[in-house]
Order: C-alpha cells, then structure tokens, then sequence
C-alpha cells in the first residue's frame, strides 16, 4: 500500500477528543502525526492516549511548516476555522473543518476559493450526515416509498455546551462563537433537512432569545419556520436549555405517511404509511467506535478517503456554505422582524 495520509489536528477539545482523533485511529489510510492547542496538555493527553509518536504542537503555523502534512482537521472555536483553513490550505493541506465553517458566507467563500487556488479538498463536518439513522433515511426518502415531502420538523436541543465542553467558554462569547445555538445545533438540522429532502430552503422566518444562559451575550434558543424551493414548509428549532433529554429529531411528514428520525426512544427510524396502512420499524447498525463515548462515524475516515478520491465528500465547502447561509438568513430575519429569502 502506498504511504499513509499523514494527518494533523488543531484543537484538541472536545470534538477531537469524541470524534476525530478516535476515528483517525481507526483508518487504515491515515497516520496520525501532528495534534495542535494552544494548551499544550490538551494536544499531549490526546497524543499519549492514541498517537504516542505524534509531534505535539502550540503554534498551528508551526505544525503546518514543520510536520509535513497531507490533510489538517480544524476543530476550533468558531471564529478562528475561516483563517486557519486558509493557512492550511495555502500550505498544501486538505482540510477537514468543523460545523459552523465560518461566521460569515464572505468567509465562507474565501475559504471555497482558497481551496479552488491551492488546488486541494475543503470539506465540513457536517455531522449529521454521517449517523447511521440519517443514511438509513436517506435511502428511505429516496427510495420513493414516502412520497413526496410536505412538511418538515427539525430539532436539536440539549442543555447546553458547559455539559459537553466545560472548558469551552467561547461557546458563549458571541465574539468567538458569533451565533448560540442557532448555528452549533441549527446548522446541522439546517444542513441535514438539506441533505435528506435535496430541497433547498428558500424562505425563512426566525426570532431567538436568551432565557437561562445569563453569562453570555449569545441566544439559547431559537425558533424559526420555512418555505422550500418547492413549497414544502416546515420549522427548524435549537435549543441549548432542553433537561432530561437530549432532542435530536427529525420528523418527515410525506404524502403517503410518516417518516420519524430519532424521534422515538429505541426506534431511531420509523415509518407510518397510509396506503398500505403499516408500521415499519427500520434496522439502523450502530456506529463502530473503538472507544466508549466515542461517536464511531468515520468522519476522518470519509475525509481521507475523499482526499484519496475514493469517495464524495460527504459536504463539501459549498455545501457547508449553504447551510451556514440558512442560519445567517434566519438571525437577519430574527434582527428584522421580516422573513428572509435566500437565493440558493
Ligand atoms: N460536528 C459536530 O458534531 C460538532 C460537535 C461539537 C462541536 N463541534 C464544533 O467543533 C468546534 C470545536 O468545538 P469543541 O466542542 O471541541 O470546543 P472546545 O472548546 O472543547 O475545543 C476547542 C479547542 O481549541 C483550542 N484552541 C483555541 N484556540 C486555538 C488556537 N489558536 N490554536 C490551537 N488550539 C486552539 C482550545 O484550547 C480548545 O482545546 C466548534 O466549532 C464546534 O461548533 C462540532
């Protein structure tokens, strides 16, 4: 086999810590070399427990002259993946950046266009595509058997990033973060009713506030309904005060019944049809990870692969670019009082 990929990743937080470096480990094209923060025992305890030979790095620059790199992961705060992706890409990287991929669609189409100059992938992780209920759906939806789409709920909601990220302060600093949840939970229901319906939403009407998060200066929830190029509506809602429950659903309702994704508890996708009159409960394989609390998705494994040319990229830079445009609409409509239409 040829040589390995050689791969870096910058920002060791949480993301990296749940997804990317677990999954780097597991594919077989990749090596991992290089992992980078700005807390240098971050980058180490990721390297001491899945990459002892990799080089630890505090300066990304540093990492992007000196390791060599083939491809880069950008899981940092918001406000920083536009720039970094660019001096990855300038310096001859393929690059994986995390969800929202900028804070504004001018960046986000600098960073489309660094990647068209340097001649290399710029992809999104735009998770939600890759959980197996989100597959299985698409091949429901796609199959046919649905009928076409009318209406449309999307959810995300949880109680907020302390739980998931207890050093990740910027997630309520409006500076760093730009959006609350509107973008960190928004965007990946915006992108995956995207993805799974092949509609592009082209109307928006939005309103956002904050009702617990008070050291913030960043919305909590948001709520929002929407037109699709065809007419289908729908509502897309995040939430960061949802207890007890994590709300992470989606909810198709078709012409010839009811698709529900990760709606019910223990069933991740279910069909209620009318003609013939039946439930079915679809087989969903679970996500292959090889560590607990490690979300198994092969996200890295799909970048490289795309890298390699071996497969699509899951979400490409314009792709990602699409769905952050959804969220910039809903906040201008949410800032405005009308509804938004977007050009897509
Ligand atoms: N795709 C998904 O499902 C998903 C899930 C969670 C988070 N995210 C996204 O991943 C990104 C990171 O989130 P997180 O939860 O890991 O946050 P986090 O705060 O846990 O991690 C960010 C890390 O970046 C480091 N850092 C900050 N500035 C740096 C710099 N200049 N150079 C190097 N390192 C630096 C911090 O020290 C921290 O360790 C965010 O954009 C978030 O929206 C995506």
């Amino acid at each position: 086999m040829a040589s390995k990929m050689r791969a870096g990743v910058i920002g060791c937080g949480a993301i990296a810590e749940h997804l990317h470096v677990p999954d780097y480990i597991l594919c077989p094209e990749a090596e991992l070399v290089a992992l980078c923060d700005t807390v240098q025992s971050k980058a180490k305890a990721l390297a001491d427990k899945w990459a002892p030979a990799a080089t630890v790095y505090t300066d990304y620059k540093k990492m992007l002259k000196d390791a060599e790199l083939d491809c880069v992961t950008v899981a940092l705060p918001n406000f920083l993946h536009g720039s970094v992706s660019i001096d990855a890409l300038k310096a001859g990287c393929n690059v994986l950046v995390e969800k929202p991929m900028a804070t504004s669609s001018d960046e986000a189409k600098k960073m489309i266009d660094a990647a068209k100059k340097a001649k290399k992938l710029l992809m999104v992780n735009q998770s939600q595509r890759r959980f197996p209920a989100h597959l299985k759906a698409k091949e429901v939806l796609d199959s046919g058997i649905m009928g076409k789409v009318l209406h449309v709920t999307a959810m995300f909601g949880h109680a907020g990033p302390e739980f998931w990220s207890p050093t990740g302060k910027w997630f309520f600093k409006k500076k760093e973060a730009r959006f609350g949840a509107m973008a960190d939970l928004g965007v990946h229901k915006a992108d995956l009713i995207r993805y799974l319906t092949g509609k592009e939403i082209s109307e928006i009407s939005a309103y956002y506030t904050r009702l617990e998060k008070k050291n913030s200066d960043i919305e909590d929830n948001f709520v929002s309904c929407l037109t699709f190029n065809d007419g289908t509506v729908g509502t897309l809602c995040a939430s960061w005060t949802v207890k007890g429950m994590e709300a992470n659903y989606t909810i198709f309702h078709c012409a010839n019944g009811t698709l529900r994704v990760c709606e019910l508890p223990g069933q991740p996708l279910v069909a209620n049809l009318v003609h013939p009159e039946c439930t079915i409960s679809f087989e969903v394989p679970p996500p292959v990870t090889n560590y607990e609390g490690g979300w198994g998705l092969d996200v890295s494994g799909a970048f490289i692969r795309a890298c390699l040319g071996k497969e699509e990229p899951f979400a490409s830079g314009e792709e990602g670019k699409k769905s952050l445009e959804v969220v910039l609409a809903a906040e201008k409509s949410a800032d405005t009082g009308r509804s938004v239409k977007l050009k897509h």
